[in-house]
């Protein structure tokens, strides 16, 4: 586990779009009164969606919303690792290192990491991609595996890595999910139990 800081980069300010800030209000009102604090982790969510990452200006105007002192967001948002204290590439690469995807290759698809796209947190020169390594992700029988923004990516090996990059870097349409073709987690090969009368 790293240590989790703000970014020595921060902007001057942040605001909701309007239509965040209104979906924002609707949180809030879904608690009752004198407890929208309850609505922080959601409203954190939102502003890292509108912007890739959570700046200090971001956590301060929720905290704001919310009505709460900054230093107990900023303990909400440096807690949770989902949460981007720095600013990310616009494709973000989390690779899952734990044991079945290290044994399973985790560790060449992060030497590609490495080449490809920088130190781990670092934004590649062109701001296409960033990348970390993180815990288990729970697809571990399609191991080894990456989530990509809101998708995962598994059964993967430095070949369909590096060509899932490249389709990523040039704008082509990639398919999330087993990139071996195995359906969902059954096993490599086809089922293998409970096929009596299938198909
Ligand atoms: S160990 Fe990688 S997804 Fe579980």
């Amino acid at each position: 586990m790293v240590a989790r800081r703000l970014s020595p980069n921060q902007p001057d300010s942040f605001a909701f779009s309007p239509e965040n800030e209104s979906w924002a209000r609707e949180e809030m009102a879904k608690f009752p009164e004198g407890r929208q604090a309850s609505a922080v982790i959601a409203l954190l969510w939102r502003a890292q969606e509108q912007e890739g990452w959570l700046s200090k200006p971001a956590i301060d105007y929720v905290a704001a919303m919310l009505e709460m002192p900054e230093i107990r967001v900023l303990e909400v948002a440096t807690f949770y690792t989902m949460f981007n204290l720095a600013p990310v590439g616009e494709h973000f690469v989390q690779l899952c290192g734990t044991t079945p995807c290290m044994l399973r290759g985790a560790e060449d698809l992060k030497e590609i990491c490495r080449e490809r796209i920088g130190a781990p947190g670092e934004v590649s020169r062109d701001g296409k991609f960033s990348w970390m390594e993180v815990e288990c992700l729970g697809a571990c029988c399609n191991a080894p595996m990456v989530q990509i923004g809101k998708d995962y990516f598994e059964d993967l090996t430095p070949e369909s890595f590096t060509k899932l990059l490249d389709d990523l870097a040039a704008g082509k349409p990639v398919k999330p999910g087993s990139q071996t073709g195995r359906v969902s987690s059954e096993p490599e090969g086809g089922l293998t139990t409970f096929n009596e009368g299938a198909e």
